[in-house]
């Protein structure tokens, strides 16, 4: 039985890829889920997996040295998939000091444990052994409105000090793959939605904040463009390039799919109204009026733009959601799922760790 080591699998792509996983090789693989549980993680994301034999959860900082070496010691791990780390761009430009510690240092403690857990006496790495580092595209900087894509070859060039730290990690990978043929891939993906997000990203935001009657705030004149993927695309992805990605090398992951924000905003309040049953009252409170356009993002990126030519050539990965589609599932989740919104934004779900794991 294979086992992963996933990081950040109580955030919000790490919990869709844990899901993913069992869905796809049910009791044949395991899974060892660390997290520190920070604001962005929440176990009620993983409710309905907890229990399985073949999962466990193990709240550890992936900035501790001694206690990932500890996780490694006492497990065989074969797969790392290596999601924690800060991830918010606002929260960023406001404390950028801990973006570098669990980003840039957290990924060196990862590589670090697991290059002494792999690494054979005479330099090389055991038989099937990966370190897969899931990044984004916000490392390459930002398109010009008009045209240009992101290759895997575009120099980096990031503005903001998460895509900074995100950066510095990649070059810690790559690092390792040139001085020790370290067993890794990288991937960089573009901006995801789906279930499971945390409402201060734009499209939880928006939806949650419809829903309330509560402004749309829209930073700067509203277009900057984004290339959105459902996130179990991103999922599939990773999975993939997992299995088949040649080793030390860089996957970009994005579907084609260049929005404005305001389009966005605009799309989820006609999706709403749509979907809506006619005698819910939140349907009264739902309304472009609400859009509000505030002061922008410092260093604000203009556009953001993923190639995928590489995944689909080598790997044969092709996103199966189109946005009209993955939008309206995004939203029928949120309607589904208003407890766990209301436990998000009233903070009760930083108690579910306490009173699901304290006797464990
Ligand atoms: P998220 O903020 O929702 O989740 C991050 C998770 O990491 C949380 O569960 C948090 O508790 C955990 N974590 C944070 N610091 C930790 C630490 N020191 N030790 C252990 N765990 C820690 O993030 P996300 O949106 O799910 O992003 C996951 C990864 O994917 C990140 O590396 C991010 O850079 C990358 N990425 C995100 C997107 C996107 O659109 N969200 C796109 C491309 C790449
Ligand atoms: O591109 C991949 C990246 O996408 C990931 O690496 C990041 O972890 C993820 O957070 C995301 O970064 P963005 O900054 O693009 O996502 P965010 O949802 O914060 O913002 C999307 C766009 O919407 C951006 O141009 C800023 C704008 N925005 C955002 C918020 C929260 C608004 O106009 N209003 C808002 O309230």
């Amino acid at each position: 039985m294979r086992t992963y080591l996933v990081t950040g699998g109580a955030g919000f792509i790490g919990s869709n890829y844990i899901h993913y996983m069992f869905r796809k090789y049910g009791s044949s693989i395991r899974i060892i889920n660390v997290d520190a549980l920070t604001y962005a993680g929440n176990l009620e994301n993983l409710k309905d997996i907890e229990d399985q034999d073949n999962y466990t959860f193990i709240k550890a900082d992936i900035t501790d040295a001694d206690a990932i070496r500890k996780i490694f010691a006492d497990n065989d791990i074969d797969r790392v998939v290596h999601f924690a780390a800060e991830s918010h761009v606002d929260r960023s430009i406001k404390d950028p000091e801990i973006f570098v510690k669990t980003n840039v240092l957290g990924t060196a403690v990862m590589l670090n444990c697991a290059r002494a857990a792999w690494e054979m006496p005479d330099g090389s790495f055991q038989e099937g052994r990966k370190f897969l580092h899931v990044s984004t595209d916000e490392v390459y900087g930002s398109l010009e409105e008009d045209g240009g894509y992101f290759y895997e070859t575009t120099p980096y060039a990031p503005h903001s000090p998460y895509s900074a730290s995100k950066a510095s990690s990649d070059f810690l990978v790559k690092a390792y793959i040139d001085t020790y043929h370290f067993p890794a891939n990288i991937t960089n993906c573009s901006n995801n939605y789906g279930p499971y997000q945390f409402p201060e990203k734009l499209i939880p935001l928006i939806i949650n904040n419809a829903l309330h009657g509560r402004k749309l705030p829209v930073y700067g004149d509203g277009k900057n463009v984004r290339d959105w993927l459902y996130v179990d695309d991103h999922a599939k992805g990773i999975d993939m390039v997992m299995e088949q990605g040649r080793l030390g090398e860089t996957y970009n992951i994005g579907g084609h799919n260049e929005k404005q924000n305001i389009e966005i905003v605009h799309i989820i309040i006609d999706t709403l109204l749509e979907m809506l049953p006619e005698n819910d009252d939140r349907g009264k409170l739902v309304s472009k009026d609400l859009i509000t356009y505030v002061e922008d993002r410092k260093g604000h990126d203009r556009r953001y733009a993923i190639a995928p030519d590489k995944i689909r050539a080598e790997i044969g990965w092709e996103p199966e959601t189109m946005f009209k589609e993955g939008i309206r599932k995004t939203i029928a989740w949120f309607f589904e799922h208003e407890d766990w919104m209301e436990n998000v934004t009233s903070g009760d779900y930083q108690k579910y760790y306490e009173e699901m794991y304290a006797n464990k």
